[in-house]
């Protein structure tokens, strides 16, 4: 089958694209696009594939994170990484739980187009079109930022590449260093008060990592981390734009992420994205919220990974606390009775997301726990393998979820609150985050 063009696309009504003003800047933006260089290579994105394989076969478990919308304005050495940082503690935490590899999967250098339930949004009696993520328009409350810019696409390649480069140099340059993110780890159990409650654990990592060093496990293996960005294949005009013919295999990569995937309000089986990814070969995601059923599921996989190849596909569900219990079993059951490999992912965000009286979207930390239980719970019944977490969250000390070990209030939440999108875990609601999934890691295998 040949490749789709653009306009093959557009003719099947893609859901949540904006609406440019002028076409002329669209297509001379898409020209420059197609000239970029590539963010990721194709080869990166098969070694992904494989360690995802290894995620669907229950030998591996993915942690993927990070802001739900990244903001051009936000891209700075700090931000990205204390956002590193922290998905490097919880990894490890992880790890020795799990005691198999996590496959650590930002969700960034790239995530800044958003979906949303609404096209328009209504502050004082002013009605404007919504803000779509910076790859579209202004996040600022006036006529002329909600105007869709497609230069903004050339602005999103910049800071992804940005972001990405600074990731590589951190990692290479030894910031990542096993040792000193378990120090990390071990800094946060002792200092703060939601961290005490994972002594015992940390302790035990502290004793496990003394072994290695002193039976001379190979210093290069404290050093060494693999580290992949993702972000939800939205824009078309981006994601086609970036989509690569690979020299060595003769196939398409969407070069723009090594991983991407189609959100809940995109995942049309006949649809534009799912027709643009079913022809690229990165490994993807797919979103399934409550009213997935197992027929939805199976087609998609059917489009998406017809070769049946472990590692391609992984199913990211988000069901919500309170429907995850009855909605996921069904699901994994008939998927896993028609044979299909695919890694089985728990987004615990989007199911979970509440408006407080104080007008700030919100998530009780208490509820994401309660998903995650419910994913590992409804695996565990079935003897299938809860794959991996997806979660939105940022280094910084944001006040945007309520709830965890430090107890923050509904009444908190204008303190800092600076997610431009949905809320996000902050650094110590992440780290316990981790920890807990650690303790369901841990029951599982007992
Ligand atoms: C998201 O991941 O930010 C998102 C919009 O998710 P979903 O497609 O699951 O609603
Ligand atoms: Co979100």
């Amino acid at each position: 089958m040949s490749f789709p063009d653009l306009a093959s696309l557009h003719a099947l009504n893609p859901a949540q694209q904006p609406t440019y003003p002028e076409r002329a800047l669209v297509d001379s933006t898409v020209a420059q696009l197609r000239a970029a260089r590539p963010l990721v290579f194709a080869a990166e994105c098969d070694e992904l594939t494989t360690k995802l394989a290894a995620v669907a076969r229950g030998e591996a478990f993915l942690l993927q994170g990070g802001d739900c919308a990244e903001t051009f304005a936000g891209v700075t050495a700090d931000n990205t990484r204390n956002k590193l940082r922290v998905l490097l503690q919880m990894a490890v935490v992880l790890t020795y739980a799990a005691s198999v590899p996590v496959v650590k999967l930002g969700r960034l250098a790239g995530q800044y187009a958003k979906p949303r339930s609404s096209d328009l949004e209504t502050r004082a009696g002013v009605t404007l079109p919504a803000y779509r993520g910076d790859a579209v328009n202004g996040f600022e409350f006036t006529a002329e930022s909600r105007v869709p810019d497609p230069a903004r696409l050339l602005e999103v390649h910049r800071t992804s590449a940005a972001t990405l480069s600074m990731i590589r140099a951190f990692i290479s340059g030894g910031y990542a260093d096993l040792r000193q993110v378990h120090t990390w780890n071990t800094d946060f159990v002792a200092e703060s008060a939601a961290g005490q409650r994972y002594e015992a654990m940390a302790h035990e990592i502290d004793r496990a990592m003394a072994f290695m060093e002193a039976i001379g496990a190979d210093p290069d293996e404290f050093h060494h981390v693999d580290f992949h960005i993702s972000h939800e294949a939205l824009v078309l005009e981006y994601e086609h734009a970036m989509s690569r013919l690979d020299s060595r295999t003769q196939q398409h990569y969407d070069l723009s992420g090594h991983f991407v995937w189609i959100g809940e309000r995109t995942r049309q089986l006949t649809g534009a994205h799912v027709e643009l990814l079913s022809q690229v070969r990165n490994p993807i995601g797919v979103k399934l919220g409550p009213t997935t059923t197992a027929d939805d599921a199976i087609a998609l996989a059917g489009r998406l990974n017809p070769d049946n190849e472990a590692g391609r596909l992984t199913f990211i569900t988000r069901f919500g606390a309170g429907r995850i219990r009855d909605g996921l079993p069904s699901l994994v059951e008939k998927v896993t009775a028609a044979g299909l490999q695919v890694a089985w992912v728990c987004d615990p965000m989007h199911g979970n997301t509440f408006e407080a009286s104080s007008g700030y979207k919100t998530r009780r930390f208490d509820d994401v726990i309660e998903e995650v239980q419910g994913f590992f719970d409804v695996h565990h019944e079935l003897g299938t393998w809860p794959g991996g977490v997806h979660v939105e969250l940022t280094g910084d000390d944001v006040t945007e979820c309520v709830g965890g070990g430090e107890e923050l209030l509904e009444i908190d939440l204008g303190n800092r609150y600076e997610s431009v999108c949905d809320p996000r875990l902050n650094r110590v609601q992440s780290l316990e985050l981790a920890f807990l999934v650690a303790e369901m890691l841990r029951a599982r295998s007992v």
